[in-house]
């Protein structure tokens, strides 16, 4: 196929400059994303992943080299992908349902079928019965859980997710796992998922891309090829889960080691 990739990372670096000097974020990324993969991207703290996705959705522009979404330089903002921040960024004045809503308030739907929308996504994260409930009289984990359904009820093209299920308990992880992984082959859209939980990656992702300590570099891209539908509760289990787990383990604990003595 001659089709342009979706995204497209060329040799980027970004560095920021602070009061307390430069830092660089990250350094000589080439990346990829095809159309409707799902690609997870792990590295130690700080590595510059979510400098990465901010690129990505167009917030933030790389100091070398050049992002392309469909080929072209990524607009700002790019409307076209939908992104779960690591930060939670709800609205506190507004209830749960009126937070899932606020994208397709912007897109000029009716109220009754905005509602209808809203509550079915609340409804599929688990949080039946709080559509009225306010930010602050959730738990962590709900207030993400409200997040995801914002994102999704969006229904992008693309999503970047950065760590978005790292506040959950490890059930309620699995599960939201699960609908993540139905959703995303149901609709075709295209992931990219940031996360420090290596388990969490090779689960969900066609590859995995896993970089060094900063400046961030890709170190090693493995693709996970491990057939769908997967069971997110036992893939864990299959023997080739656990020789790519090595694989990319050591390849994580190379750059997790080199960041501790760099300090
Ligand atoms: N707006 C900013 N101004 C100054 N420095 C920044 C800014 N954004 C990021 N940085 C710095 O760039 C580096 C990479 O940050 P980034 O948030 O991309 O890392 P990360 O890989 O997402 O880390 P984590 O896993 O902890 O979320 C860090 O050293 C951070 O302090
Ligand atoms: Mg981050």
């Amino acid at each position: 196929m001659s089709e342009a990739p979706l995204i497209e990372y060329r040799g980027v670096a970004r560095q920021f400059t602070s009061r307390r000097g430069t830092v660089m974020a990250c350094e000589g990324v080439d990346l990829t994303v095809h159309r409707g993969e799902f690609l997870a991207i792990v590295g130690p703290s700080g590595c510059g992943k979510s400098t990465l996705l901010n690129m990505a959705a167009g917030l933030l522009k790389p100091s070398t080299g050049r992002v392309f979404y469909h080929g072209a330089p990524v607009p700002e903002p790019n409307t076209l992908v939908g992104y779960m921040t690591q930060r939670d960024t709800l609205l506190p004045w507004r209830t749960v349902e009126d937070n899932v809503a606020i994208a397709l308030e912007l897109r000029g739907q009716r109220k009754t079928e905005r509602h209808r929308h809203a509550h079915d996504w609340i409804k599929r994260v688990g949080l039946s019965g709080f559509e009225t409930a306010y930010p602050a009289q959730l738990s962590g984990g709900m207030r993400r859980r409200v997040s995801m359904a914002r994102t999704l009820a969006y229904e992008p093209e693309t999503i970047l997710m950065d760590e978005p299920f790292g506040a959950l308990d490890a059930q309620l992880r699995l599960v939201m796992h699960d609908e993540l992984l139905k959703l995303w082959a149901a609709t075709g859209t295209t992931m990219v998922f940031v996360t420090h939980d290596l388990t969490e990656a090779i689960t969900l992702a066609d590859r995995v891309a896993v970089f060094s300590a900063r400046p961030g570099r890709i170190r090693a891209i493995e693709t996970v090829d491990l057939p769908r539908p997967r069971d997110v509760f036992r893939i864990r289990f299959d023997p080739r889960f656990g020789e790519l787990h090595d694989r990319l383990w050591r390849y994580l604990e190379e750059s997790v080691r080199g960041d501790i003595m760099v300090g």
